[in-house]
């Protein structure tokens, strides 16, 4: 019997510290936040079985295209027809579909609400179109689904994102941090155990597009560095090799491997509740984004200033850079500054039980 309905939502994360080290095969250490997108699928009669229709609920704005082909469109609707056309091309079984979608992960802010919504599209689709008798949720493979997302950024929005945001949400846990190692896709959950410290983030005002920013730039850098070196990622170059490579591929390559440093210290960190050491892992984190891989801007780094003159521990900018949200890490007896809100580890992505 197929199903009429499904329902999923997938969160948006905040990256505690580990950026730009994904696509690196590198180690990252975000988690899930309580904000995040909610899809419900419902089937459409014969008459429109083989077409989709979206409603973007809070932009108010609606979609409608085949199934079978969905054509390029921009914005969000890129990211809705390209989830449809992977999982398409992965072999799901897909119905017609009429498709809801509200969320309240802001939009560019480094708080990934485009892996959210191609996530719980993913869920709520591949729900919709499997019999009500067959696949369950806890068969579907989760990485596998983390690298359809991953193609739709890629082929379908032009931005050559890693697996960061998708995992992140995909394998959210409460009360915890998710250590992503992305050689091997393997994750350690840490603990986010803060008692009365709290995680607040602050907006640059500043939005981004990867597509658009200088962040596949970098990326193209880091292979470079890589064909330099010869090494098939710079998860396997050598600290001391790297002042064989000429600037700015060096200060590129250094960020990297420090920051797979900075991630480990900061589980540590974590695990031993030293989270005066995990302020300043999250200040050593920002200055290497802004002076190596230089993705911060003017924007981002009064609000860093801000965040610091308030109080914080520590701050960084989080995501792919050139704009978005500031993290803070504020001691108990810090007051949180106005227009900055906290951030708690919340659940991963997860049927709704329509
Ligand atoms: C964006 C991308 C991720 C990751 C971060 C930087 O969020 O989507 O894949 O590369 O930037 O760490």
């Amino acid at each position: 019997m197929p199903r009429e309905r499904s329902g999923a939502f997938a969160p948006g994360r905040v990256n505690l510290i580990g950026e730009h080290t994904d696509y690196n095969r590198g180690l990252a250490l975000p988690f899930a936040i309580g904000e995040g997108v909610t899809v419900h699928a419902r089937a459409r009669d014969s008459a429109a079985a083989d077409r989709i229709f979206a409603h973007a609920r809070d932009l108010d704005e609606t979609d409608e295209f085949d199934l079978g082909k969905p054509r390029p469109a921009r914005g969000w609707r890129a990211f809705v027809r390209g989830t449809v056309a992977e999982l398409a091309r992965a072999g799901y079984p897909l119905r017609g579909a009429h498709v809801d979608i509200a969320g309240d992960v802001p939009l560019g802010g480094g708080l990934s609400s485009s892996a959210a919504l191609e996530v719980a599209l993913c869920l709520a689709l591949i729900q919709l179109g499997a019999d009500a008798d067959g696949e369950t949720e806890t068969e579907l493979d989760r990485r596998e689904i983390a690298q359809l997302c991953a193609r739709v950024e890629h082929r379908w929005v032009g931005a050559h994102t890693g697996l960061l945001d998708q995992l992140a949400s995909l394998y959210g846990r409460l009360d915890a941090a998710s250590l992503i190692d992305f050689a091997t896709l393997r994750i350690e959950y840490v603990p986010l155990r803060l008692g009365t410290w709290r995680l607040a983030v602050a907006d640059s005002g500043e939005r981004h597009a990867h597509a658009s920013s200088p962040y596949n730039r970098r990326r193209a850098e880091c292979q470079r560095a890589c064909e330099l070196l010869g090494v098939a990622s710079l998860r396997d170059a050598e600290v001391q090799r790297l002042e064989r490579l000429p600037e700015p591929l060096r200060a590129r390559a250094r960020h990297v491997l420090s920051e797979n440093q900075r991630v480990l210290a900061a589980a540590e960190a974590l695990r031993s509740g030293d989270l005066l050491a995990l302020g300043a892992l999250l200040n050593r984190s920002h200055a290497s984004l802004r002076d190596c891989y230089e993705v911060s801007t003017a924007a981002v780094e009064r609000t860093v200033r801000g965040v610091h003159e308030a109080g914080a521990a520590g701050a960084r900018m989080i995501g792919g850079g050139f704009g978005g949200y500031v993290l803070g890490l504020f001691a108990p007896s810090i007051p949180l500054p106005d227009g900055v809100r906290e951030v708690r580890p919340g659940a991963g992505a997860h049927l709704l039980g329509a």
